[in-house]
């Protein structure tokens, strides 16, 4: 069966990594990462945090320059992905394993918050995988998952691309549109979105909202809290 894209990232050689890091090292998308991590900080004071498919774990690095009393986690199904997040991060305490986030080794209710950034349209089976975060989540802690979504407002969505890679090097302005475009038509319309997680332990407590990261408007936020 055809899946949704998590393996082409579990065989990722480094040089594939480094690509990857390069191509999406841009502005807009530091400027992404740094508005979640702010809105994150406004969630959690200290305790303990899974950013999964932490990729080359920026988010991390801005969570941690927001607030350093936060016990950091990040989880990628790529072990190219996690030896080059482990070595941009050596200055920093984090525990980062490789895994994938439909079964994990983490207790049950481990974490005060979960979170990711660009994975959750990957997952080849995404209502397991919620049931597993509602398994490590805490009573009374949400997950907070930042995800592209298919029906965007292509003009907008266009321009915005257009505006945020003005100020980049020839490459990248040439390079990054298909990139992202081909990205943004992977990912779920909302209405999936929700229907996913109807599915799921979550089904009674929780929220998509749409928002603008690094200038996209192509981003919603969804919230997931465990409650029993
Ligand atoms: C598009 S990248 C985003 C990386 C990072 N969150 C960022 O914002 O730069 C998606 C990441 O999710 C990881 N991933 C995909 N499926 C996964 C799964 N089932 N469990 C854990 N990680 C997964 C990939 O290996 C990849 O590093």
């Amino acid at each position: 069966m055809r899946g949704r894209g998590q393996n082409n990232f579990i065989n990722i050689p480094e040089f594939g990594v480094r690509v990857y890091d390069a191509l999406t090292n841009i502005k807009a998308i530091r400027e992404q990462h740094r508005e979640i991590a702010q809105d994150l900080v406004s969630r959690i004071e200290s305790g303990r945090l899974l950013d999964v498919g932490t990729g080359p774990g920026r988010l991390l690095r801005e969570i941690y320059l927001l607030n350093p009393n936060v016990h950091l986690y990040g989880l990628d199904i790529s072990s190219a992905m996690v030896e080059y997040a482990k070595k941009g991060l050596l200055d920093i305490s984090v525990d980062i394993r490789q895994g994938d986030i439909l079964s994990t080794d983490y207790p049950d209710r481990y974490f005060d918050l979960v979170t990711c950034t660009g994975s959750f349209y990957l997952w080849d089976d995404p209502v397991d995988c919620l049931e597993e975060i509602y398994r490590i989540l805490g009573n009374n802690k949400s997950a907070y998952l930042f995800e592209t979504y298919q029906d965007f407002d292509r003009a907008k969505v266009r321009a915005a691309i257009k505006h945020n890679l003005s100020k980049e090097g020839l490459i990248r302005r040439w390079i990054a549109p298909g990139f992202l475009m081909h990205q943004l038509s992977m990912t779920y319309k909302t209405k999936q979105i929700s229907d996913i997680i109807r599915r799921t332990p979550f089904a009674d407590c929780y929220s998509i909202e749409k928002v603008t990261l690094g200038g996209l408007p192509a981003w919603v936020r969804i919230q997931l809290t465990r409650r029993e």
